[in-house]
């Protein structure tokens, strides 16, 4: 299998998994069903930005759409944080649903118009070794409980969010002040 046809079958697999999840009765069946959704896509998600999109980049550049999909797993990554946290709570179905169409989105951008270029670009030889190396990093990533990953990743993505941003004050002439308390003691 290349390695379009084995992100794409996982594709499937993950969104038949949000199917059951959603018809699913009782919380605990659930949650089981919640679990192995979030060690797939945890895997996927590794397996794209550590080994497919490297490939991409290696023969395209850093293109506009692969530049959205890297921002887009950060936000995947953040989705499945939420509903990981919330599972048994009331709030995890409506956390579900949110995770699921951003998945859905990034699903059909990657296929309907990243995937075709990446075919044109690397070709089919290139393409099949590629998904040999995708199965095993994947077999790799299933082999651990998703949370350590999932939470490096976060910290990662957050990283490059949340850094402080330390704005100078403006300066204009004269206009050093003295620090507020100062002044109110003044
Ligand atoms: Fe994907």
């Amino acid at each position: 299998m290349d390695a379009i046809e084995l992100l794409t079958q996982q594709h499937r697999e993950v969104s038949e998994l949000f199917e059951a999840i959603e018809k699913a009765e009782g919380s605990d069946e659930k949650t089981r069903l919640f679990r192995e959704l979030a060690s797939k896509l945890v895997g996927h998600d590794g397996i794209e930005r550590e080994v497919f999109y490297p490939a991409c980049e290696e023969a395209m550049g850093m293109t506009d759409l692969l530049g959205e999909a890297l921002v887009e797993h950060g936000v995947v990554e953040f989705g499945l944080y939420e509903a990981d946290q919330a599972t048994g709570k009331p709030d995890f179905d409506y956390k579900v649903k949110v995770l699921k169409e951003l998945v859905e989105h990034h699903v059909e951008e990657e296929e309907k118009e990243f995937f075709p270029k990446v075919r044109k670009a690397l070709g089919d030889d290139k393409l099949q070794s590629l998904g040999e190396d995708l199965e095993d990093a994947f077999e790799d990533t299933q082999a651990e409980d998703y949370h350590r990953p999932l939470f490096e990743n976060l910290r990662q993505v957050l990283a490059g969010v949340l850094q402080p941003v330390v704005k100078e004050p403006a300066k204009t002439k004269g206009s050093e002040r003295a620090p507020a308390r100062a002044r109110r003691s003044a």
